[in-house]
């Protein structure tokens, strides 16, 4: 197939996606439309299928190697096309994934003091810091539809009562929003103030939507010294279950650092999943262009079913992801997620598992075709009002 031809996005059938996403299908009941975990209703890039089906006809069922220098050729191409901005190829590892990345750069990278967690948060990475062993500061962000920025003051409170590491995750999950070249430049002040660390995931880069552009932390003049970024393809291209993200990692002495650490710190990255995010960034540029178009068209296709449906929602403008932060709130629901599920067999994440103590929130995928996100908002409405 030539790498270089647009590709379309291929929508799932229901049989097709209950049998292509376990988890997220495989785990409703037959009359429940999933919309919760971050995983997307459609077929995987034919380029990136194709790398991964020769693989496994060759056999490639083995041990990984415990170094690819090609990984950090074609993320660093990638980036440079889709950015502007690359890393040096070196500064490129492999890991397992891309929570099991940010977990290794704590573990090794970080003092032994607390890890600030800015909320909401994905909350798969909740008490990540526990599993560091070190303290969790939750840096509370108003859960409002207005306000969706890191609060450079308590950031500075918590450096300063000791804290020693900021997981910053962007483009944000659940927020959606693609930080600015200005807001990651007041981040790293803070930081620098504090001589603390910063690991920085940036799993959505791929999917900033138009109008929004992405710059990753390490773009950032004077973060070198400080800070690693966690990057992977697997969201972008649906291959999370394949098992290798990459850790990016610009200073030779860090590097040096996580070089020296036993095999078993982190060798559980697969092969094919090297195979899969090779093919997805050397080859998977023309695809990836399509799945954000149909994201921008989704995203549009949400807001005018929201005013239709659901007026009193409120929601930030989609900057990145596909993953809808809702204020449901005004339909006086504490748990909307439960709600939606038992009256309206839509299964949506409960927004309290990203932001402890929030009510009436919830994290809508809009990943799907254009009927199934109308149906899943239809449902909503009657369900909440
Ligand atoms: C912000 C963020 N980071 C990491 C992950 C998980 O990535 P992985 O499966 O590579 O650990 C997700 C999954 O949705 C996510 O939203």
């Amino acid at each position: 197939m030539a790498p270089d031809v647009r590709r379309p996005v291929v929508d799932l059938t229901e049989a097709e996606a209950r049998r292509a996403l376990p988890l997220k299908w495989g785990t409703v009941p037959d009359d429940v439309i999933p919309a919760w975990v971050a995983e997307m209703d459609y077929a995987v890039d034919p380029v990136v299928l194709e790398a991964v089906q020769r693989a496994l006809a060759d056999g490639v069922t083995g041990y990984p190697l415990d170094h690819y220098p090609e990984l950090g050729e074609a993320y660093a191409g990638w980036a440079g096309r889709h950015f502007g901005w690359a890393p040096d190829a070196a500064a490129v590892r492999a890991v397992v994934d891309v929570t099991g990345g940010v977990r290794l750069a704590i573990d090794v990278l970080s003092g032994p003091e607390g890890v600030v967690f800015p909320t909401p948060g994905y909350n798969a990475q909740h008490r990540l810091a526990g599993i560091t062993g070190r303290a969790e500061h939750l840096l509370e962000v108003p859960a409002s539809a207005e306000r969706a920025e890191i609060d450079l003051d308590r950031l500075d409170r918590l450096l300063a009562d000791g804290a020693q590491t900021l997981i910053l995750n962007q483009p944000h999950n659940p927020w959606g929003r693609a930080f600015t070249r200005a807001e990651l430049e007041g981040i790293r002040d803070v930081v620098l103030r504090h001589g603390a660390r910063v690991v920085c995931d940036e799993i959505f880069a791929p999917l900033v939507l138009p109008g929004a552009e992405h710059v990753s932390y390490l773009a950032i003049d004077g973060t070198h010294d400080h800070a690693v970024a966690v990057v992977s393809a697997s969201k972008a291209f649906n291959t999370a279950g394949l098992k290798c993200a990459q850790l990016v990692v610009p200073s030779a002495a860090d590097r040096a650092r996580l070089d020296e650490e036993p095999m078993s710190r982190n060798d559980s990255y697969s092969a094919l999943g090297v195979v899969a995010a090779l093919a997805a960034y050397d080859h998977g540029d023309p695809w990836l262009a399509s799945l954000v178009e149909r994201l921008d068209q989704q995203r549009s296709l949400l807001g005018s079913l929201l005013a239709t449906h659901l007026p009193e929602v409120r929601m930030r403008p989609l900057e990145a992801t596909y993953l809808a932060w809702l204020d449901a709130s005004a339909y006086g629901h504490d748990d909307a997620a439960a709600v939606a599920l038992e009256r309206g067999r839509v299964r949506l994440s409960d927004g309290a598992s990203y932001a402890p103590g929030s009510t009436g929130h919830v994290r809508l995928n809009i990943a799907t075709s254009p009927d199934r996100l109308t149906e899943i908002v239809e449902r909503l409405a009657k369900a909440w009002t």
